[in-house]
């Protein structure tokens, strides 16, 4: 299977209110999610996608477009230039983040269950830790459930550490936030810590596609 991440559009909403209502208690409304993605001033919100062929040359543009140094090598690996068709690509992840002042805030992230486990949150993640460069913001900060555990180890994996809790946070059963924040994003050590991050990914995503690839190949 092949997976890329592209903005958000408003047309995205309703498979993204699918897969939120697969993944959380409390979902947002449509005229939130709208709200949030034509505040391009600082906002940012992004879906990952998936194609059991090569997905058509403008995804991959997007892809690569907003910030050329952004997925080069996730994407030169799964988008070979010659193998690219058009067909639909299911949306099967997303994530949003605004910016407060000079911090950009997650406010949410989720995969597709049945797309869980294979790199997806990572690429979703990454993807935000880049549109958090291009809205100048120094630091990544969330809130995450104590008890999520999954969430969490792939936040520290990215350099989040815990800050913090606020109790009571989660309205349904009032569980306590985990708040967890980044160094600078910016510094040389982080921006190593990422390129290191990028490479396993980069190689996990192209075994997937490779994997998926023979299968193709022998059905
Ligand atoms: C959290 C979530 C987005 C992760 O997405 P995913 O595509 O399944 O995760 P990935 O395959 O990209 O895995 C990335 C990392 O996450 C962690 N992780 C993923 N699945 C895990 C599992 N079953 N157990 C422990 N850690 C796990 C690991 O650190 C993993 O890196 P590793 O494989 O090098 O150990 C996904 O589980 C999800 O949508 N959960 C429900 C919504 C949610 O809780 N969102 C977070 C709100 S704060």
């Amino acid at each position: 299977m092949y997976y890329f991440i592209e903005p958000m559009t408003e047309d995205d909403i309703p498979e993204v209110q699918e897969i939120e209502s697969q993944s959380f208690i409390t979902p947002w409304s449509t005229s939130t999610y709208r709200r949030e993605i034509r505040n391009q001033a600082s906002c940012r919100y992004l879906v990952a996608r998936s194609s059991p062929t090569p997905p058509p040359p403008s995804h991959g543009a997007a892809l690569l477009g907003r910030r050329p140094s952004l997925f080069s090598q996730i994407a030169a690996a799964l988008f070979p230039p010659a193998n690219r068709s058009t067909h639909s690509c299911a949306i099967i992840g997303y994530g949003g983040l605004w910016l407060t002042v000079d911090d950009a805030h997650i406010t949410t992230i989720a995969v597709d269950p049945q797309h869980r486990g294979f790199g997806v949150g990572e690429l979703l993640l990454n993807g935000l830790i880049d549109a958090a460069y291009e809205l100048r913001a120094q630091m990544l900060t969330l809130e995450v459930r104590v008890s999520n555990s999954v969430a969490q180890r792939l936040y520290v994996k990215y350099g989040f550490q815990p800050a913090g809790n606020r109790p009571h946070y989660y309205t349904d059963n009032g569980e306590d936030a985990l708040i967890m924040w980044t160094e600078s994003i910016t510094t040389p050590e982080y921006q190593l810590r990422l390129s290191a991050l990028r490479r396993q990914l980069s190689a996990r995503m192209q075994k997937h596609a490779c994997t998926n690839r023979s299968a193709l190949r022998i059905s």
